[in-house]
């Protein structure tokens, strides 16, 4: 061999050992990063009248007006995880979870409610699941109201009242002495966007129609709720528990269109992000204080005596401000911003458009699945991560869902594997400029009741055959992708190789693009 073809051999070497280091070096999660899947009570329990359990909000809208879900279904049944805990948690061992994050149905715990009465059931079924998943080595991570109000409390006005405030802090009580010594982890309330501008936007339960008033009502009682039972767990509980509270805000990450629509984006934001973040995460707190003038001039034009969005006094911008331990984030996609044209209607599925004359659209170039409404754009979690750094100054940050919904019932899911690979890609480059992800929870463990879209649309790593009483559920493909994960901790280039030879499908094609190193 000449010294030439040794040259060559040695530079050879030398570029596969660097683009290996490249590509597997930088793909491994740090030690500490957890990950774990997540469901919600009513999407998965079922069980919705055994024992004394109260009736929810779901239960009642669906019952009374059952034409509303896409397929005629309710969550009566759904997975039937009050039956089946013991196969969840097996799934969650198959998948080799560090966490699995569910929810606590409020009136299968308080029947009527209110505290003065805890359902024996409720308490023996949710401690069952929490010491079944510690023995098999499993973090538990709770959220306290995943949109299953107790129907009574909706009769007395539901998040609209001020007086729920009270109410839910009291249910917050309940579940922190009866769970608190296993639980480490526990969100307040999950998407509070969806309990006010989905709630009286007849999108989800109570599916009422009164975005003006009631929408910015619940709004204010939703931070100052959390507020609440933040702030007795610090007083009452952290100092036997040592355990961290935040809620998951959602899930759309905006960019401005052009350069020049910088300014519709940032109040883009605040009207569909920061009037559920800017009152706990920043310094300041209070409402994002551009869009409360933009709602108070709107509110004066309209005739209204009041501001429509209720104003804090100092006390209470005090009371909620700082009120977290880290940021929750349930991330799904990303939409483009851009001040409406003269003529055009800015109309979004979020009521508000109208309000900051902003038009929310969809980047041709993103594939899109299910419907136009979920836009797969992978680097847009990454900037999220970066503006919740810079706009809040907080790194801690929990990615409590993110997932792909799909209409087939196909096991071999290879669309799910490479959103999931691609947006966990998104994840460790923030990682490794310095944002400090914690960790990371599928949604979902299994295809489950999706609100009004029924069981059309599946977000399950297993399948889930909802014509057997038994609620057989069957491993995807992306279960055998995430049992993998959780062993390798790393994005390996084994799977592209992989999902390569399985998928001739353009769309994932596309996204394995995106991915390879
Ligand atoms: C519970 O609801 C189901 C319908 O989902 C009904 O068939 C059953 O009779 C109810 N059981 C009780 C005890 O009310
Ligand atoms: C996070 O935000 C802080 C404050 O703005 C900034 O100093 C820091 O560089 C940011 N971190 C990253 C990784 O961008
Ligand atoms: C349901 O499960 C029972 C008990 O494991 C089994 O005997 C039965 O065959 C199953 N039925 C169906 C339809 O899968
Ligand atoms: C899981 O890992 C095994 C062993 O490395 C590999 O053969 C298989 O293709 C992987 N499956 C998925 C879905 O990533």
């Amino acid at each position: 061999m000449s010294f030439g073809n040794k040259m060559y051999v040695s530079a050879l070497v030398f570029c596969i050992v660097i683009s290996v280091a490249r590509c597997s070096g930088n793909l491994g999660f740090p030690p500490g990063f957890k990950l774990g899947v997540a469901t919600a009570s009513y999407q998965v329990e079922g069980a919705w009248n055994v024992s004394d359990k109260g009736e929810s909000i779901w239960d009642r809208l669906l019952h009374t007006q059952p034409s509303l879900s896409a397929d005629g279904s309710n969550g009566d049944v759904a997975c039937d995880s009050y039956h089946l805990w013991r196969r969840d948690i097996e799934m969650a061992v198959e998948l080799g979870v560090d966490m699995y994050r569910f929810s606590i149905s409020w009136p299968r715990l308080l029947p009527s409610g209110f505290a003065n009465y805890v359902s024996e059931d409720g308490k023996r079924y949710y401690n069952n699941l929490i010491d079944g998943l510690l023995e098999k080595g499993i973090e538990p991570v709770v959220t306290l109201y995943h949109w299953d109000l107790p129907q009574y409390l909706q009769d007395l006005g539901g998040w609209a009242n001020p007086l729920i405030v009270d109410w839910f802090a009291d249910y917050a009580r309940v579940a922190y002495t009866l769970f608190g010594d296993r639980i480490k982890t526990w969100l307040t309330l999950n998407e509070p966007l969806i309990i006010c501008d989905g709630g009286y936007n007849k999108l989800w339960a109570p599916y009422l129609d009164d975005l003006k008033v009631a929408a910015f009502l619940c709004n204010k009682n939703v931070m100052m709720a959390h507020a609440k039972a933040y702030r007795m767990y610090d007083e009452e509980f952290r100092p036997l528990y040592q355990g961290k509270v935040s809620f998951p805000n959602i899930f759309f990450w905006f960019e401005p269109e052009t350069p020049a629509d910088a300014e519709a984006a940032v109040l883009t934001r605040q009207m569909w992000h920061d009037r559920y973040a800017h009152p706990v995460f920043s310094q300041a707190g209070g409402w994002p204080p551009e869009l409360e003038k933009v709602l108070l001039a709107n509110g004066k034009r309209e005739g209204y005596p009041y501001p429509r969005l209720p104003p804090f006094t100092q006390e209470e911008i005090n009371y909620v401000k700082g009120t977290y331990d880290f940021y929750a984030l349930n991330h799904y996609t990303t939409r483009l911003v851009r001040r409406v044209k003269p003529g055009e209607a800015g109309s979004w599925i979020f009521y508000g458009s109208e309000e900051i004359n902003v038009a929310i659209v969809n980047d041709p170039s993103w594939t899109t699945a299910v419907t136009d409404w979920f836009a797969i754009n992978p680097t847009g979690l990454r900037k999220q991560l970066h503006w919740i750094n810079s706009t809040y100054g907080i790194s801690d940050i929990l990615i409590t869902e993110n997932g792909l919904p799909t209409f087939e019932k196909d096991l071999l899911d290879v669309n799910r594997i490479t959103y999931i690979r691609s947006y966990l890609e998104q994840i460790l480059l923030a990682i490794n400029d310095g944002i400090n992800v914690m960790g990371y929870t599928a949604w979902s463990l299994m295809d489950n009741f999706e609100w009004l879209a029924g069981y059309t649309v599946k977000y399950g790593l297993y399948d889930v055959d909802f014509t057997s009483p038994n609620r057989t559920r069957t491993p995807r493909e992306s279960a055998r992708y995430f049992s993998n994960l959780t062993k390798t901790r790393t994005l390996t280039d084994d799977n592209i190789y992989y999902l390569r030879n399985v998928t001739k499908n353009t769309k994932a094609l596309k996204t394995l693009a995106i991915m390879e190193c």
